[in-house]
């Protein structure tokens, strides 16, 4: 094969140069260059003006469009299809990210062994033998008859010999150990990863192989390679989870076939990945006796509600900048929702330091979450235990009112079914008849009546 000619882009301004350096001559834009493979001029001619017959391809109207029935494959996991949207694609590119150790050669492993008794699978590890793989998988007591492996890094040999099994699911663990035989530089940078990636999807959407690629988090939190692979792909999933809990939640980013935010949540134990179908359960600390600084809320991430216990502890600081410090949650939403405190309900906590934590390592992104917090806040710096019975959510406003969240009705019945008694809620939320069976709704309007039906 004629190698391809590579020559260096800059990320900043596009200049292109012959050789790498460490400043781009045009911009002066510092480490900007990076290794890219020159494309082929394909004979297209330029516009210039009408130019008689078209080519084969031309503009329809959509419902001239022929449709495939879109074919979806159940992983066998039912946590890791709904976030998927109900399936796998064939033909699609999933792109699964997290820190190392949290898990993802363990999910992939288990759902390839579950599907390769349906399905033509092929494995593909660049990090680990074969022998570790099949000892793991053998630890895990998982089917192994159907389970087709292989160990190599070379993109170019795994496609050819892709090519000639021809699996209907594909992994690729990892696209930072991959790399083509095009370019020069390492595997895992930047410019080799995205050439990796644009390459696997191409065979992915060619053959119609449904094609799981593995991503390894960096340092700031982006699968490595600025993005780049996140806009390629079809699908990003996220795998999160604190390293003290056994717990792990699986986002999705993005999804262009079905929801996003929708969250698939995992238990790891000495067995593999266990499913969690009834997550509410297990973010619930339930006490004793009721202590101060704790409240529930539910909160609601893709298609299902959620009760999550929100703690605070709010302890007299000695500092000139008393401390504010959230686990699972925004600082800055935090700060917010003090300074609406002392404004609207006269409560000031200038000389305290507060923490919040949200129970379990989940990481809590909705706004519905402010009522409850506020609650645990104010629990804890009057050391009065809430009842420990009681759900709520709302947001909060600026001018200290209680707003409404969506699926306010649904929350509410999730708390019921879970035992809980009473549910603080956003008046807009609860119509007058709005009535649950052994639930106490207590509609609220402004910030200082949620504090005073305490
Ligand atoms: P792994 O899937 O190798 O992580 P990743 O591919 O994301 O880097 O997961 C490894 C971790 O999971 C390791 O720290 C041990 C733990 N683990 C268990 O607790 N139980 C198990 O059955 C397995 C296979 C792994
Ligand atoms: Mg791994």
């Amino acid at each position: 094969m004629a190698k391809l000619k590579t020559s260096y882009y800059c990320n900043a301004c596009g200049a292109v140069a012959p050789k790498w350096s460490g400043q781009c001559g045009d911009c002066g834009a510092w480490n900007s260059l990076v290794e890219s493979v020159e494309p082929k001029p394909s004979g297209g001619q330029r516009f210039s003006g009408y130019s008689g017959d078209a080519a084969s391809n031309h503009v329809r109207a959509l419902d001239q469009v022929d449709l495939k029935p879109e074919s979806r494959i159940p992983t066998g996991m039912q946590e890791l299809d709904r976030v998927l949207g109900g399936g796998l694609t064939s033909g699609s590119v999933v792109l699964i990210g997290g820190d190392p150790g949290i898990g993802k050669s363990t999910l992939l492993t288990q759902t390839m062994a579950a599907l390769s008794t349906q399905q033509n699978i092929l494995y593909v590890s660049g990090e680990e033998s074969l022998q570790q793989i099949s000892l793991r998988a053998q630890r895990l007591g998982l089917p192994t008859e159907k389970f087709n492996c292989l160990a190599e890094t070379s993109v170019e040999r795994i496609t050819r010999l892709a090519l000639k099994s021809r699996p209907r699911v594909m992994v690729i663990d990892s696209i930072q150990t991959v790399f083509t035989e095009l370019l020069t530089s390492a595997p895992g940078s930047v410019s080799q990863v995205r050439e990796c990636a644009a390459q696997l999807t191409q065979f992915a959407k060619q053959t119609d192989t449904a094609l799981f690629l593995v991503g390894h988090v960096t340092k700031e939190g982006a699968i490595a390679g600025p993005r780049v692979l996140e806009h390629m792909v079809d699908t990003v999933l996220y795998f999160e989870g604190d390293s003290g809990s056994r717990f792990r939640i699986i986002r999705a980013i993005k999804n262009r076939f079905g929801a996003v935010n929708e969250l698939g949540v995992f238990a790891m134990s000495d067995k593999g990945l266990k499913e969690v179908s009834n997550p509410s359960a297990i973010f619930l600390s339930r006490h004793e006796s009721p202590v101060a600084g704790s409240m529930i809320m539910v909160m609601r991430e893709g298609s299902r509600p959620m009760l999550v216990e929100a703690q605070a502890l709010v302890d007299e600081s000695h500092l000139p900048n008393p401390k504010r410090v959230t686990l699972g949650l925004e600082q800055n939403r935090l700060s917010m929702l003090l300074a609406v405190l002392h404004r609207h309900a006269g409560v000031a906590m200038y000389n305290q330091d507060v923490y919040v934590n949200v129970v379990g390592g989940v990481r809590v992104t909705e706004t519905a979450a402010d009522l409850a917090v506020v609650l645990a806040v104010l629990s804890s710096f009057r050391d009065v235990p809430l009842a420990g019975d009681m759900i709520a959510f709302g947001e909060i406003g600026l001018a200290g009112e209680v707003r409404p969240v969506p699926n306010g009705l649904e929350r509410i019945r999730e708390a019921a079914k879970h035992g809980f008694k009473t549910a603080i809620v956003p008046s807009a939320n609860v119509q007058k008849n709005d009535s649950i069976a052994g639930m106490k709704i207590i509609p609220v309007q402004r910030l200082h009546e949620a504090i005073g039906c305490l």
